[in-house]
């Protein structure tokens, strides 16, 4: 019995060593390893080929290695009775606030302008804006979404939050259900999507969304590619509606070479490093899950497969 890690990370060492020092007594081997397909209770995963477990027939639990797991969701070969978790870290949570509150003073302070005009030796004062002068909103009220929401608003930003459910009181203003997506929309300046991946929100940032936010407004997806419709991004940034994107995921992972993306003016890309899973902070619940599932106990961090996060 053993935890078994399939993943496109190359060095997988930090993870090992993580779990191992987690729970010694845990058997922790990659999928080249594997000697007996039959004896996998418990998978560690992360873009798979899917399909990729259909030759585990007493597989019970695939532990996503971060927060999304869309991927693994998406794998129709993936049987109904696996159980899927995924990662809830504080450190992650935070990592994630962190580069959003870059995100937000590089605009207010508009450092890459600044930094552009230095390239060609321009000196040019332009007007900043301060904390109390724009309206974030985020979309995805989650583990991720509402620690973000709770950090901005402690530090005075005007924040809002969209989700699906109204969810617990917050004191700040809470939008949930297609219903209030305009009004959520229409009232945000810096739009920061923190949405999962799943058939209702697949394709959620489009022409139609996009144009309800106001006049040189800002969108930052940290969410999933998928939430974005790029071409109709591309529209409405050259229509001059919107000012500007930061886009941390895309559809496609690298982003092709060929993408306009890249060479979009109004477009700044990082590679997908809102946060990056800490293979230390993470492997305690990774180990007390596969811990749950060989002794038959429920799980923690489960994933509801129906719902799609
Ligand atoms: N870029 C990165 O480095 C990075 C890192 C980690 C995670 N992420 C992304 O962040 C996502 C969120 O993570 P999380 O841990 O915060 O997830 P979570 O705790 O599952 O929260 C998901 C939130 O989305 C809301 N939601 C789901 N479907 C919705 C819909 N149809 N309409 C409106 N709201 C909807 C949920 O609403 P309810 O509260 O009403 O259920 C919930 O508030 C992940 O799935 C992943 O894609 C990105």
């Amino acid at each position: 019995m053993a935890i078994v890690i399939v993943s496109d990370i190359k060095n997988l060492e930090p993870w090992i060593k993580a779990l191992k020092k987690a729970d010694p007594a845990v058997d922790v081997i990659t999928q080249n390893e594997v000697k007996d397909k039959s004896a996998i209770e418990f998978a560690l995963a992360w873009n798979y080929p899917h399909g990729f477990f259909s030759e585990y027939p007493r597989l019970k639990t695939i532990s996503s290695m971060g927060a999304g797991v869309d991927h693994l969701l998406n794998d129709k070969f993936l049987q109904e009775h696996i159980k899927i978790v995924r990662i809830i870290d504080p450190l992650l949570s935070n990592d994630i606030y962190e580069f959003s509150l870059a995100v937000i003073m590089n605009r207010l302070r508009l450092l890459t302008h600044f930094q552009e005009n230095q390239r060609l030796r321009i000196w040019k004062k332009r007007m900043y804006r301060r904390i109390s002068d724009v309206r974030i909103g985020v979309m995805g009220t989650g583990v991720i979404g509402s620690h973000m929401l709770s950090k901005l608003y402690k530090s005075g930003f005007n924040v809002s939050g969209w989700g699906r459910t109204r969810g617990k009181e917050v004191p700040y203003k809470k939008y949930y259900g297609t219903g209030q997506m305009e009004n959520f929309l229409r009232n945000t300046d810096i739009l920061i999507c923190l949405l999962p991946l799943t058939p209702e929100t697949n394709g959620i940032l489009n022409k139609d969304t996009l144009q309800m936010l106001p006049g040189k407004a800002w969108v930052v997806n940290m969410g999933r590619g998928g939430h974005v419709v790029d071409e109709d991004l591309i529209e409405i940034l050259d229509s001059g509606h919107l000012d500007g994107a930061n886009l941390d995921v895309f559809r496609e992972e690298p982003l092709p070479p060929d993408h306009p993306f890249w060479s979009h003016p109004k477009i700044y890309l990082t590679p997908h490093i809102a946060s990056l899973p800490n293979p230390e902070s993470v492997a305690p619940q990774i180990t007390e899950n596969y811990r749950r599932t060989i002794e038959n106990r429920p799980l923690i961090n489960m994933v509801d497969r129906k719902r799609g996060y």
